[in-house]
């Protein structure tokens, strides 16, 4: 069977000419910083960013944390929201790699944290306590969502944890997702955060690779620490290759994403059972499409989301259950058409008349 495959944007698989690209690509030993592919991928993300550096990585974890080993020490203290994707689900890399301690604070909703919050969280100058160095934000914010945070909540967040001496990260894994959503450049998103980290290897459709972009010196610091962490490749233009077909060719595209998140959201709030949680007029949505499933409310306390998932695969659709909470999540992206949103609406209408 062959199936329409939900559950991330990451799944994209390289398209014939993403491929050629690749394939041509004029290459040389990175670690050398004689690879012109990956040279010219690192110039040309910085400046959609409005950086003056990047430094490619194998992924957003790679990213995420070369940037944590680079402003911060051991001991010192990062400032992140409770559904940041650093804090979940990168293995906790922070504490594991750079042995920095991270002081979780609540998500609001849209994926912000509540400046008050942050003010308050930020450590005075005394010996029992670690130094609070850095504060992690995320654009669009997966877990909350995919929602897209604006340039005013940003440039205020980076403007507060300035006045206290800290840095800011910015995991703008979809950071395209967002400055689309919100018809904003990019670099409007990031002009106040201290580095980003950007992901070609989910909406933009490559197989592999993130960049991440800060101040010349910062990345000739990041540049070390992705080496400690065996993050040096060598002809990796074959790879940049397609990050740089991705930024010519598929920044754009990401509308069309949107609106079919938009249409399954709408499908899915019509489905008695099912109700969308990131396309409620709450927060700015994106390509992810959230979901929780009240068996009980249609007379069936049994279907779960789990029983869900399953049942869509059945119907040769893949979509993620988030287990205990009830809720799933469906990505749009480009290998996904409205054809596709057309069949996973059919396929989750029958698979909750199931009994
Ligand atoms: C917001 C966010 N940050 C970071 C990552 C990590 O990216 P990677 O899977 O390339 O390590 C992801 C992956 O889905 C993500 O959603």
């Amino acid at each position: 069977m062959e199936f329409i495959d939900l559950r991330s944007d990451t799944v994209t698989k390289p398209t014939d000419a993403m491929r050629e690209a690749m394939a041509s690509a004029v290459v040389g030993d990175d670690v050398y910083g004689e690879d012109p592919t990956v040279n010219r991928l690192q110039e040309m993300m910085a400046d959609l960013v409005g950086m003056e550096a990047g430094l490619f990585v194998a992924s957003g974890t790679m990213g995420n944390v070369v940037a944590i080993l680079t402003h911060a020490g051991r001991g010192d203290e990062m400032l992140l929201g409770h559904l940041a994707h650093t804090f979940l689900y990168e293995g906790g890399a922070s504490a594991g790699l750079a042995g920095v301690h991270p002081h979780i604070l609540q998500n609001e909703e849209d994926g912000t944290i509540d400046l008050d919050a942050i003010e308050e969280a930020i450590r005075p100058d005394n010996v029992h306590f670690p130094i609070s160095r850095l504060l992690c934000l995320e654009d669009t914010h997966n877990r909350c969502g995919g929602a897209a945070i604006g340039a005013d909540y940003l440039d205020a967040a980076a403007q507060l944890a300035h006045s206290h001496g800290m840095s800011v990260h910015l995991d703008g894994a979809r950071l395209f997702n967002a400055a689309i959503a919100l018809g904003v450049a990019a670099s409007e998103l990031t002009r106040n955060v201290d580095s980003v980290m950007i992901c070609l290897s989910k909406g933009l459709g490559a197989p592999v690779g993130s960049v991440l972009c800060g101040t010349r010196t910062f990345i000739d610091r990041a540049l070390r620490m992705r080496k400690i962490v065996g993050g040096g490749m060598r002809q990796a233009g074959i790879i940049a290759a397609a990050g740089i077909y991705a930024l010519e060719n598929n920044v754009e595209r990401l509308t069309e994403d949107h609106a079919n998140a938009a249409r399954l959201a709408a499908g899915i709030d019509a489905i008695p059972g099912l109700s969308c949680t990131s396309h409620d007029g709450s927060k700015i949505p994106t390509n992810l499409v959230y979901f929780t499933v009240d068996g009980a409310s249609i007379g069936n306390p049994a279907l779960d989301a789990n029983l869900l998932s399953q049942r869509l695969r059945e119907h040769g659709i893949l979509a993620n259950s988030l287990g205990s909470s009830n809720q799933m999540r469906m990505v749009t992206h480009i290998g996904i058409d409205g054809g596709d949103i057309e069949q996973a609406i059919t396929a989750l209408r029958s698979s909750l008349e199931e009994t």
